[in-house]
């Protein structure tokens, strides 16, 4: 398994550009098992989420064709083998269970494993489900997977989601687009990447409104054709690169960055007084003196403050001037980063859902363990700002959402590179 050392205490200096966004992708490839037409997607993230996505449309007889190193896949299911999503697969990567929607929408039938837990929760389908059931289709859990079907095709329905799940209203949003009626979301998820679905469904031909907003409309079609959409940036990407100068000083422009993506996010930098200006080609953060000041920070559905940010936002607060709390009101299990920033001297405490962090002067960089994606992310980070080498050990976390970290981060000036591990 690889690592990435990092050499902190070198201030940074140039422009990362942003790439398209991980889950916007992993939620607009599916979207092909819609239609027999083919849908190309334009800048599509080169990461290893993408190829595993890739690898379980394939197994049900898609074809994928990566164009451009990666940045351009062609998707065609006109000649579908099957419609089973296989354990051995989604067990890696739960955004798999957005085959779901789609399979039941376009062949009334669906066959996929549970995605199983992961490291920051239980991470369950059950308002999938129930959606789904509202539509018509019969769901029954099986030796570990779900056995869905809906006999003469899915109705639309009015669906309360219980809570605004983003997996779930992708889901039911790419279902209702072929199901007999009309469909309303309601409590709907407002993530960017939900927007980025409902406009390359609407490219296929769907009849969508509302999406960005709590309540989604959908008038269900015979069917969708070709289109050509290109994947919306990476919020979390930028986010993670916008904090990056923060660490140890500097100024980073990321490129193709837009402030309506990152709003909460960048009003929680400019609270803990690092300044966030937009330029022609996207967003600019500096920090030229002294320490960030302490924020506090609870995490929840879009607009909300990003779940995907919070361990990031907590690399930085640790070396903040003052003491921040931090609430991760989304998933059970959220804070496996803050031992390892303990390991480097930070000061955390963690009582449940919250995270109490009382910054000090500097961090001692230290071998230290990814644990999730974000996690892993943040480790870096935190090893930019340290005194002294941080070893991050099991990247493998990071290459599921990260293109080429160390590239980036080295071409704005960090000491950084990877270590081919045994
Ligand atoms: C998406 O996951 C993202 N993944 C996650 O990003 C992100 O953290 C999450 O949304 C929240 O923003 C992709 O888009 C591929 P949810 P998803 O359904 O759809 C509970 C990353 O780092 N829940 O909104 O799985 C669930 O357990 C990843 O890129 C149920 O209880 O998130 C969680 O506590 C991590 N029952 C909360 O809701 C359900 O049926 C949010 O889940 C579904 C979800």
């Amino acid at each position: 398994m690889d690592s990435i050392v990092v050499q902190g205490g070198i201030a940074l200096q140039g422009k990362i550009k942003i790439a398209g966004a991980k889950n916007a992708a992993l939620t607009l490839m599916p979207a092909t098992l819609l239609s027999e037409e083919p849908l190309t997607l334009t800048n599509a993230p080169r990461l290893s989420d993408i190829q595993t996505m890739t690898a379980l449309l394939q197994s049900l007889g898609v074809e994928v064709t990566s164009m451009q190193d990666g940045k351009v896949q062609v998707l065609s299911s006109h000649a579908m083998t099957s419609t089973t999503a296989d354990y051995e697969i989604v067990r890696k990567m739960r955004a798999s269970n957005l085959v779901l929607g789609p399979l039941l929408a376009r062949h009334h039938q669906a066959v996929v494993s549970l995605p199983g837990g992961c490291a920051i929760g239980a991470r369950p389908m059950d308002i999938h489900v129930t959606a789904l059931e509202a539509m018509g289709a019969e769901i029954e859990l099986k030796d570990g997977y779900l056995h869905a079907t809906a006999k003469g095709g899915l109705k639309g329905a009015r669906v309360p989601l219980r809570f605004a799940s983003v997996g779930a209203t992708e889901n039911v949003l790419m279902a209702a687009t072929l199901a007999k009626g009309t469909t309303i979301i309601e409590n709907a998820a407002r993530e960017p990447e939900i927007v980025d679905l409902a406009h390359c469904l609407r490219r296929m031909g769907a009849q969508i409104d509302g999406e960005g907003t709590s309540t989604i409309t959908i008038e269900g079609v015979g069917r969708l054709g070709a289109a050509t959409h290109p994947v919306v940036t990476d919020r979390i990407e930028l986010g993670t690169y916008m904090l990056a100068p923060v660490f140890a000083g500097g100024e980073v422009e990321c490129i193709g960055g837009r402030l309506d993506l990152v709003q909460s996010f960048a009003e929680k930098l400019d609270a803990a007084g690092v300044a966030v200006t937009e330029t022609p080609d996207g967003l600019k953060v500096a920090r030229k003196n002294g320490r960030p000041h302490a924020v506090n920070v609870t995490t929840e559905v879009f607009p909300g403050f990003p779940t995907d940010l919070q361990a990031q936002m907590m690399a930085m607060l640790c070396t903040a001037e003052g003491t921040s709390v931090l609430e991760e009101k989304i998933f059970e299990n959220r804070f496996m980063h803050a031992p390892e920033l303990i390991r480097m001297g930070a000061d955390i405490e963690v009582q449940g859902g919250t995270a109490t962090v009382h910054g000090v002067e500097r961090l001692k960089g230290a071998p230290v363990m990814a644990t999730d994606l974000r996690a892993s992310v943040s480790l870096i980070l935190a090893g930019l700002a340290a005194e002294g080498e941080t070893i991050v050990s099991r990247v493998y976390h990071l290459d599921r959402g990260y293109e080429q970290v160390e590239e980036k981060l080295r071409a704005v000036g960090a000491k950084i590179e990877r270590v081919a591990g045994s």
